[in-house]
């Protein structure tokens, strides 16, 4: 048997399982992070708009701060959140961000002179003696009182992401990637690490270590339409059920961002709205001020999501051989914004759509139907996983002792039904920070007392478990049932749910 034994187990290696393996390493725990990929390509480096921490710096953010940041974050969530863990989130932000501007995040600063910004579609000058210059920049996002998400660019979780990797290796922090851990290994509700395979040999290893905590992100891959990388398909929470013993929170509070692109299902950033983009619809009317006066574009996006589907379903959606969507016009944003601010979305525009975003040449259509060149199809598609693995406030599991969990993966509980855009991001390094603390000194007061023999027998489960599934000659391809599986989720537990949708979902 292949044993590796540590002191604290990290599975998964995006941006909160990289900073709770920083506060681990930091007090000389010996720490290894799992991760299926390369971590630098973890799906964390996805997040394109930014991180909502209340800095205050910009005109328009001017009054923000931790009270307005966690009111934000309770609005959201429908009320659904748990308000103590919001309330630590919210103060905790602002102290992650300038700790990622100290391990070398360059997040857009304000500059000096004249500025214009777009503000629901009409311009507005804000002046050189409104900002200061060299602070840290905000943007606005949906449902939020200020602007407050900070950025670089639209390639924020990216930087991020590079940033803390590169802090993790300071710290000593092991990395071991291609590695997928299939089992967590427990015994008297207790966890002490888990049975990984190797993805290039096969092997089967079983990392031992005094506690473990849970990072691989959300479960989006279980939709048909997401903007989740392929690698997001929920193992966390799927091993953490397995035990029988950890319990998973809110599993049906599912997001859909309004704006992936048709017909990938890549993010085009709710920047592209914060920084002033409309929708249009098939007539090229711009739909939004109809539903949502006051917010328009910016509403919180699961409003946002549902009021385009309301309206394609009222027959003005525009059609197309994916089916239907309606347009993301963010060319009245002007070319130098774009290429500075959203640059991101002009590439994947261009590579994956043959778009330039910024062309305001507007066409007519064979039906006499304008269409501006640079318009985005888009459609909402699922895009976070609010629930996961359940977590009390200090992120350990309130039934396995020594499991804990960050991130996307947990059921924290700081967004309840609907998550805010930027929040998430700012929960990875957050959480990463807070959980990462009590992670550490669950590992520095606990030793490992399993026995060798009790860790081969759950060796042997798995082994035999995949030994059986080989043997298997069944007539059903197993990639056919999860591509229907998908259909299904998407067909009856997306956007709209109705008790016989689900019902009908279940059989
Ligand atoms: O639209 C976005 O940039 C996504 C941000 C988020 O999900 O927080």
């Amino acid at each position: 048997m292949n044993v590796i034994y540590c002191d604290s187990l990290v599975i998964g290696g995006g941006l909160a399982g990289l900073r709770a393996a920083i506060a681990t390493g930091e007090k000389g725990l010996s720490t290894i992070v799992l991760s299926l990929i390369p971590v630098k390509r973890s799906h964390s480096a996805a997040a394109q708009g930014g991180m909502q921490a209340s800095l205050g710096n910009s005109k328009m953010s001017e009054g923000d701060n931790e009270d307005v940041h966690f009111a934000d974050t309770v609005k959201g969530s429908d009320w659904g959140c748990d308000q103590d863990v919001a309330r630590m989130f919210a103060q905790t932000a602002p102290k992650a961000i300038r700790e990622l501007a100290g391990w070398g995040v360059p997040w857009t600063r304000i500059t000096r002179g004249e500025r214009s910004a777009i503000i629901n579609a009409q311009k507005t000058t804000i002046t050189e003696k409104d900002e200061v210059h060299g602070l840290i920049h905000s943007r606005d996002f949906g449902g939020t009182k200020k602007w407050r998400t900070c950025y670089t660019a639209d390639a924020t979780g990216h930087t991020m992401l590079f940033a803390v990797a590169n802090e993790a290796l300071k710290h000593n922090v092991d990395i071991h990637d291609r590695k997928e851990a299939i089992a967590l290994i427990h015994a008297n509700n207790r966890c002490y690490g888990a049975i990984v395979r190797d993805l290039v040999t096969g092997e089967l290893i079983a990392y031992v270590s005094k506690g473990t905590l849970i990072a691989t992100g959300g479960y989006g891959r279980v939709y048909k339409h997401t903007t989740n990388a392929v690698v997001c398909e929920g193992i966390g929470a799927a091993i953490a059920l397995e035990t029988g013993v950890a319990q998973l929170g809110n599993m049906e509070a599912v997001q859909f961002h309004p704006t992936p692109i048709v017909p990938s299902g890549i993010l085009l950033t709710e920047g592209c709205r914060g920084d002033g983009g409309i929708l249009r619809d098939v007539d090229g009317y711009r739909f939004m001020p109809d539903y949502e006066p006051e917010k328009k574009e910016l509403a919180s996006r699961d409003v946002v999501s549902r009021r385009i589907m309301e309206h394609i379903r009222a027959g003005k959606g525009v059609k197309s051989p994916y089916g239907e969507h309606v347009w993301l016009d963010i060319s009245i944003l002007g070319r130098e914004h774009i290429e500075k601010n959203l640059r991101d979305v002009q590439e994947i525009c261009e590579i994956f759509n043959g778009i330039d975003p910024a062309d305001t040449e507007v066409i007519t259509d064979e039906q006499g139907r304008k269409r501006g060149k640079g318009w985005a199809p888009i459609l909402p598609m699922q895009h976070y996983s609010m629930g996961g693995i359940k977590t009390k406030a200090t992120g350990e599991s309130p039934t396995l002792a020594g499991l804990f969990s960050a991130g996307e993966a947990a059921c924290w509980d700081m967004h309840g039904f609907n998550r805010l855009g930027g929040n998430s991001v700012a929960e990875t390094v957050v959480a990463g920070m807070i959980v990462g603390e009590y992670f550490a000194e669950y590992c520095q007061g606990h030793d490992v007392d399993i026995n060798t023999h009790d860790i081969q027998k759950f060796v042997d489960k798995e082994q035999n478990y995949m030994k059986s599934l080989l043997e298997k000659e069944g007539k059903f391809n197993v990639f056919e049932i999860k591509n229907k599986m998908k259909d299904v989720m998407w067909e009856h537990c997306a956007i709209f749910r109705t008790g016989e949708g689900l019902a009908k979902a279940v059989k």
